[in-house]
């Protein structure tokens, strides 16, 4: 008789992982393979009742996956106590389950591993999509993979790939912006970060494209409500940034909490097998998000209970239920029993889950080291990246002269937001900073200046302060920096806000203004004389009108992360060359939403061509001034005319004629001249960022292939149409014919 080392081939690491996800699957019992598919919540990892929940749960029901570090109720996440919790538990599934299944550690940093103290923290979604950088994108995933993978996680849940389309929605900070392009060159770039060459290697973790198919359009910017869209806005907005993400390599997808057109995707064939696995060619791993299955028959009402629930989403084809746990395994498990679901539909789902856990590795090491864990999370390696990150998204909204400041400068630091490192960090951040060196506004701007610095407050998000303080400190003060915007979304809700407990994760917004106590500072401020530098701190768009008449310089930092007020102080200061370009329209009001570049064209009633000037956005997608002055030559196309399957390289010279080194985002925006369907006035279709001295010229090279100007049909196609398209670059115009041939 073979010993058991012998029999036990899933444990032989020389063997392909096929052979040891077939062996170790044939030795599972029902309700062991059940528990691969359930996940559950550790709570906060601080409290030793909820590892010894989790603990039972492992051993009693044999649960496989672990979700997620943090949470909102959660507080001090310290990293040894989250390394001590994950080894913990691995070492319960290893030695106390039959086959020793190790665990799927799940989390969500999203900016970096930011639910973690020591973790360093990028700037959130929109403001690392300012960057237009996607190499920058791709080497801040790896250090958030090494952050992550480090601390004991495997699985990340990110990229999001959603193009948000109405900023009212409290999710905009969280999203690449409003170009499917940019959203899916940056999903992409944080995909190849975060899996890296080999999901074996200590800072590779799982990526995870959510949520899909489409999240951003939620009825009146309310979070999780139906998204009504058609199949053309469906296909040519919302899938594109999946299908480059998953063309990238990501090993698993969570559908969103929505019902797309009355279809709620958690419980959709159509959304997880024909448009995932059918026209996408998803093999990965489907992961729930979070009670996306409760949710059928609490608030969608597509089931009457949970029993239906489960069975719907089984059929739907859902991998991982993510903290749906022990009712869920029993309900499984009786529908399997009772023959409502086939067996082959939980194998298949359970190879799955064990694949990733052999790609990972974890049956040969899930331990994590403690010593290693410090000196990886929150290196000074990873917080220069974090800087570096921080720089490249700092976006000149407007600028009359007064930027940059001279070092010696006598400054008033004011605002809500110049001094809160939880405002400055963002969402799905630790909600308590203790421990983690966060650099703000203040600080940044006093560790620079040469002047005198003054604080004052003046005022809270909501809730007024000492305004007469502030502005009496602006008069002394040469210029005032104003840093205004919004709260992170777990803190001091203002007025207009629909949503905000402190354990709300959405702050949806019925309107787009700054608060009423925040313009009582700036006018308060304003009559003073001192002239003003707005700072908006802020992971929506606002709509700042006065702001953008009144303020002498206006800086858009976004949820800036760790190091973001160092970032801040030097672009105002010049020693960092605003070179950031917004990536989502800033609207007038939401009275004007949607407000968005790529419109469809549409007639007027008066017959212009044009909608009216009032509908124009207060800032373009793409604006972002510079210090330095960049001229630019003709444009050139490689070939006026291309096949089908051609490409065209579009080539800018760029000179900066001015005496300060300085960076570009040069962007290619599309139109089709004539087409079948109606088109967006223009549509993004490529970019290049180019750096230069002061004095040097370059070129901006883009590549514009026929097949990335495909229009989809009514029957979901997407084709080429042949014809002349309108390439629009840096304020010129050309012609590309996309010619009929095969080529
Ligand atoms: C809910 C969010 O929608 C999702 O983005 C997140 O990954 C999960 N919760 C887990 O925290």
């Amino acid at each position: 008789m073979a010993n058991t080392d012998e029999r036990r081939q899933y444990r032989d690491e020389t063997l392909p992982v096929e052979d040891r996800v077939e062996d170790l699957l044939d030795r599972m019992t029902l309700r062991e393979k059940i528990g691969q598919l359930v996940g559950t919540w550790a709570g906060d990892l601080e409290s030793m009742k909820d590892v010894d929940d989790v603990a039972t749960e492992i051993v009693e029901h044999g649960v496989g996956a672990v979700a997620s570090f943090g949470w909102a109720g959660a507080h001090d996440q310290r990293l040894e106590n989250v390394v001590d919790t994950v080894n913990q538990l691995q070492d319960v599934a290893r030695s106390e389950t039959r086959l020793g299944i190790p665990l799927l550690f799940s989390v969500d940093a999203v900016h970096g591993h930011a639910y973690v103290s020591e973790g360093t923290a990028f700037p959130n979604g929109l403001g690392m999509a300012a960057t237009w950088d996607e190499s920058l994108t791709e080497s801040v995933a790896e250090v958030t993979a090494a952050e992550v993978r480090a601390s004991g996680a495997h699985q990340n849940y990110s990229p999001t790939c959603d193009v948000a389309r109405d900023p009212r929605w409290g999710r905009t900070f969280e999203t690449f912006g409003e170009s499917p392009y940019l959203v899916g060159q940056l999903a992409a770039a944080k995909v190849r970060g975060y899996q890296g060459d080999d999901l074996r290697d200590p800072d590779s973790v799982v990526a995870t494209a959510k949520h899909f198919p489409a999240y951003g359009e939620p009825t009146r910017g309310e979070d999780a409500s139906p998204v009504e869209t058609s199949e053309y806005v469906l296909r040519n907005t919302f899938l594109p940034p999946f299908i480059d993400a998953l063309e990238a390599g990501a090993e698993s997808v969570m559908p969103c909490y929505n019902a797309i057109n009355g279809d709620p995707a958690h419980g959709s064939r159509h959304v997880l097998q024909t448009l995932l696995r059918e026209n996408l060619g998803f093999d990965g791993t489907t992961v729930s998000d979070w009670h996306g299955v409760e949710m059928l028959h609490e608030s969608h009402r597509v089931t009457p209970d949970h029993r239906g629930s489960v069975r719907l989403t089984r059929e739907a084809g859902l991998d991982i239920a993510s903290v749906d746990t022990v009712d869920h395994a029993d309900h499984l498990r009786s529908l399997v029993e009772e023959g409502e679901i086939d067996e082959s539909v939980v194998d298949q789902s359970v190879r799955r889950v064990l694949r990733l856990k052999f790609e990972l590795g974890l049956f040969e090491d899930p331990f994590v080291d403690p010593s290693t864990a410090t000196d990886v999370v929150g290196s000074d390696e990873h917080r220069a990246k974090a800087l570096a990150a921080a720089r490249k998204s700092m976006t000149l909204l407007s600028n009359e002269g007064t930027l940059p400041l001279d070092d010696d400068t006598d400054i008033l630091v004011a605002g809500p937001n110049a001094d809160d490192p939880i405002h400055q960090l963002g969402g799905w951040s630790v909600p308590d900073p203790e421990g983690t060196d966060i650099v703000t506004v203040r600080d940044g701007i006093e560790s620079l200046a040469d002047g005198t610095v003054t604080y004052e407050r003046g005022t809270g998000i909501a809730s007024t302060g000492d305004v007469d303080a502030a502005a009496r400190a602006a008069e002394d003060a040469d210029v005032a920096v104003v840093a205004v915007g919004e709260n992170w979304y777990l803190h001091e809700f203002g007025p207009n806000e629909t949503s905000g407990t402190d354990n709300d994760e959405f702050p949806n917004r019925t309107q787009l203004d700054l608060s009423d106590a925040q313009r009582e500072l700036l006018e308060a401020i304003e009559a003073t004389g001192t002239p003003i530098i707005g700072v908006l701190v802020t992971g929506r768009p606002l709509a700042v009108n006065w702001l953008a008449e009144h303020a002498a310089g206006l800086l858009m930092a976004y949820y800036p992360g760790t190091m973001g007020g160092r970032a801040v102080a030097e672009t105002l200061f010049g020693d960092n060359e605003p070179s950031g370009r917004l990536p989502i329209s800033v609207p007038r009001s939401a009275g004007h939403l949607p407000t968005r570049f790529n419109y469809l064209r549409h007639p007027t009633p008066i017959g212009e061509e044009e909608h009216p000037d009032s509908y124009d956005p207060l800032f373009a997608f793409g604006h972002g001034e510079s210090y330095a002055e960049f001229e630019f030559g003709d444009v050139e196309l490689s070939e006026t005319t291309i096949g089908p399957h051609g490409t065209a390289t579009v080539s800018v010279p760029v000179a900066n004629t001015s005496d300060r080194a300085g960076s570009t985002v040069v962007q290619a925006y599309v139109s089709d001249d004539v087409s079948s369907r109606v088109t967006p006035v223009k549509e993004l279709r490529g970019f290049d960022r180019v750096t230069l001295d002061a004095g040097e010229s370059g070129t901006a090279t883009i590549q514009i292939s026929a097949q990335s100007l495909g229009l989809v049909q009514a029957d979901g196609s997407r084709t080429t149409e042949p014809g002349a398209y309108t390439v629009k670059v840096a304020g010129q115009e050309a012609t590309l014919t996309v010619g009929p041939g095969s080529d």
